[in-house]
């Protein structure tokens, strides 16, 4: 009876250690190269921002439009460059021109542009501008994956 209360005991223990490192090797997959990570990080740091930049920005007229993400974000990311090299003390834009940049290198559907179809840009004011660039974060932060299937995207 000992022998058995002890193999139980020891079949637990095992079993807890089984259980416990399969998540803790899913929790190691790097935040760097989750999209739904970044996209997060993208949201956090756009809503840190208070400044409120003057002039005009070039912003998607339908952010719904996902074939067009390649260029949005083309233009998105180059007016986050012009405002942290313009406006330095900046650390929220310049993390998100940053990470935006990151995002492309691990979506590589975000940088190709295949626009058989027109992609409409407007010029706004900077709040509009970056409810635009939220709304496309939401939604490439809600894509399954960032790699590219047959038909879709
Ligand atoms: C990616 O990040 C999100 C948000 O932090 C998290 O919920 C998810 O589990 C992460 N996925 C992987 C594979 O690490
Ligand atoms: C925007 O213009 C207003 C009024 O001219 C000025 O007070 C403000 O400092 C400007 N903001 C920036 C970020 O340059
Ligand atoms: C915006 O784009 C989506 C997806 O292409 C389309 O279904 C929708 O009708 C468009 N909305 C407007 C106002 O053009
Ligand atoms: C860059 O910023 C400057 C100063 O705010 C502005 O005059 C210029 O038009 C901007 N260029 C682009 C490409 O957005
Ligand atoms: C996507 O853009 C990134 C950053 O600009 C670049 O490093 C990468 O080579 C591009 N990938 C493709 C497939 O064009």
């Amino acid at each position: 009876i000992h022998t058995m209360r002890l193999y139980v005991l020891l079949a637990c223990v095992l079993w807890g250690l089984e259980s416990h490192s399969a998540p803790m090797k899913i929790a190691t997959v790097s935040s760097r190269d989750n999209h739904t990570a970044v996209c997060l990080e993208i949201q956090r740091e756009l809503m840190a921002d208070k400044i409120a930049y003057n002039g005009s920005f070039k912003r998607p007229q339908n952010t719904s439009e996902e074939l067009c993400y390649g260029e949005f974000i083309k233009d998105f990311i180059s007016t986050l460059k012009n405002i942290s090299t313009n406006y330095n003390k900046d650390c929220h834009i310049k993390k998100v021109y940053k990470d935006m940049t990151h995002l492309t290198n691990i979506c590589p559907k975000l940088n190709e542009t295949r626009s058989h179809k027109k992609c409409t840009t407007e010029t706004s004011n900077f709040l509009k501008f970056k409810e635009a660039l939220q709304s496309v974060v939401i939604s490439i932060e809600g894509w399954k994956s960032c790699k590219r299937f047959k038909g879709i995207l």
